[in-house]
C-alpha cells in the first residue's frame, strides 16, 4: 500500500495535474448547427475545470463518424472555433481538456451519413438492436464492410482531427476512443471483425487500425498528449470477442512502445458498464502489461474506493463520469467527504441547460 490518494498531484503525458481525478467522457447530445459546440457546452465544461483532467464527450473526427443526434465534431472550422471558446473557459479557471476522438463506425444510421449511405464498419455486420435518431427508434442497420483501401484515409481522419483539436482548438490533448463497440472497438473484437486483409483474423491484424491510428496522431501531436481508452469486458453495442485477455494485453503491450500520456481502462463493478457475469477481470492485466499512467473507470463513486484502488497501485488516476453530471465541484465533494447530488436522467442526452449547467456547486448550496 502507499500513501498515494485522490489528491496526490501527478504528472500526466506534458501536464502537471493537482489531483488524480479525470471527468469521464460523456456524451450530452447539446452540440448545435453544424454540430459545433455552444456558449453553454463551454460553461458546462468550465464548471467542472477543478478535474484535474477533463475528458470531452466523445466528438466526431470526420462526416461519416456520427451515430447520435447533436454530438458535436472536431473536423471544421466552426466545429473548431466552437471548441475553442470551450478550451479556453476551461483554462481561464486553470484546468486541462483533452477532447474524445470518436467514429462510432456500425453504430449509426443512414439519417447521420452524407448522402443516407450505410455507416461504415470493419465487417457487414449489424449491432442488434435499435438506435435513437431523433426521428424514433431504428433498427441498427448493417453496415458496410470498409474497403482495405480507405483505411488509410480514416487512420488520416483521427490524425487531422487532432492537430485541428491541439492547433486550433486549444485542446490540451486527444483520447482515442477504442472503447464502447465503436469503429477501432469494432476492428479489435473478433465479433464484429471478419476481415480477411490485414486488418482481420489474428489479433495482430485486428489490432492494426488502433496501431496506425496512434502512430499517426503521435507524429500529428505528440506522443505525451495522446492517450487511448478501452473496455475489454464492455458488451455494451453488442459487442463480443472470444478470447478479451489475450487481445488486449497484446494491445496494451504495443501501445506501451509509444509513450503515450495515458491508458484508459472502463472496467467497472457498478455503474452502466458492468462487467457481465463471468467476464474476466482484464484492467489488472492491462495495468501490467502497460508501460506508462494507467487511469481505471467505472463505479468509483466514493473516495474511499479511489483512493483503495490508487493505494494499491491498480491505477494511478481514477475516472468518473456520472457523478459529474449532477456535482460540477466534485473533487471538493469528494474531499469534504460532502453528500453527492443525483443527477437527472431524463436530461442526461439532449435538452437545454436544464439538468447540464444548472446543478450548483457547493459555495452555491451553502449561501
Ligand atoms: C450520459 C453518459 C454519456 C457517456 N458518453 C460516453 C462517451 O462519449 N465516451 C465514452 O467513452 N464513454 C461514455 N460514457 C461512459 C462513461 O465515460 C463511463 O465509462 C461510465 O459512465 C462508467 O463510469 P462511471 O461509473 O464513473 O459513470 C458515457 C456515460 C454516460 C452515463
Amino acid at each position: 500500500m502507499s500513501q498515494i490518494d485522490l489528491f496526490t498531484p501527478v504528472r500526466v503525458g506534458a501536464f502537471e495535474l493537482p489531483n488524480r481525478i479525470a471527468m469521464a467522457p460523456m456524451t450530452r447530445s447539446r452540440a448545435g448547427e453544424g454540430n459545433a459546440p455552444t456558449p453553454l457546452m463551454a460553461e458546462y465544461y468550465a464548471q467542472r475545470a477543478s478535474a484535474g483532467l477533463i475528458i470531452s464527450e466523445a466528438t466526431q473526427v470526420n462526416d461519416t463518424a456520427q451515430g447520435y443526434p447533436s454530438t458535436p465534431g472536431v473536423h471544421t472550422n466552426t466545429q473548431a472555433a466552437g471548441w475553442r471558446r470551450v478550451t479556453e473557459a476551461v483554462h481561464a479557471k486553470g484546468g486541462r481538456i483533452f477532447v474524445q476522438l470518436w467514429h462510432v463506425g456500425r453504430i449509426s444510421h443512414p439519417i447521420f451519413q452524407p448522402n443516407g449511405a450505410p455507416p461504415v464498419a470493419p465487417s457487414a455486420i449489424a449491432a442488434a438492436g435499435e438506435l435513437y435518431t431523433g426521428e424514433g427508434m431504428k433498427p441498427f442497420p448493417v453496415p458496410r464492410a470498409l474497403e482495405t483501401a480507405e483505411i488509410p484515409g480514416l487512420v488520416r481522419d483521427f490524425a487531422e482531427a487532432a492537430k485541428r483539436a491541439v492547433y486550433d482548438a486549444g485542446f490540451d490533448g486527444v483520447e482515442i476512443h477504442g472503447a464502447n463497440g465503436y469503429l477501432i472497438d469494432q476492428f479489435l473484437r473478433d465479433g464484429t471483425n471478419k476481415r480477411t486483409d490485414a486488418y482481420g483474423g489474428s489479433i495482430e491484424n485486428r489490432a492494426r487500425f488502433l496501431l496506425e491510428i496512434v502512430e499517426a496522431t503521435v507524429a500529428a501531436i505528440g506522443a505525451d498528449r495522446v492517450g487511448v481508452r478501452l473496455s475489454p469486458n464492455g458488451t455494451f453495442n453488442d459487442m463480443r470477442d472470444s478470447d478479451p485477455v489475450a487481445l488486449f494485453t497484446h494491445v496494451a503491450k504495443a501501445l506501451s512502445t509509444f509513450n503515450l500520456a495515458y491508458l484508459h481502462v472502463i472496467e467497472g463493478i457498478d455503474g452502466p458498464m458492468t462487467l457481465p457475469a463471468g467476464a474476466p477481470a482484464v484492467a489488472s492485466q492491462l495495468r501490467a502489461a502497460f508501460k506508462g499512467t494507467f487511469i481505471i473507470n467505472g463505479g468509483y463513486y466514493t473516495r474511499a474506493a479511489a483512493d483503495a484502488v490508487l493505494a494499491k497501485g491498480e491505477a494511478d488516476l481514477v475516472s468518473i463520469g456520472i457523478p459529474f453530471i449532477a456535482n460540477p465541484d466534485l473533487p471538493a465533494r469528494l474531499k469534504l467527504g460532502a453528500p453527492l447530488a443525483e443527477g437527472d436522467k431524463a436530461s442526461f442526452y439532449g435538452g437545454t441547460e436544464k439538468g447540464y449547467t444548472d446543478y450548483p456547486a457547493l459555495e452555491t448550496v451553502d449561501a
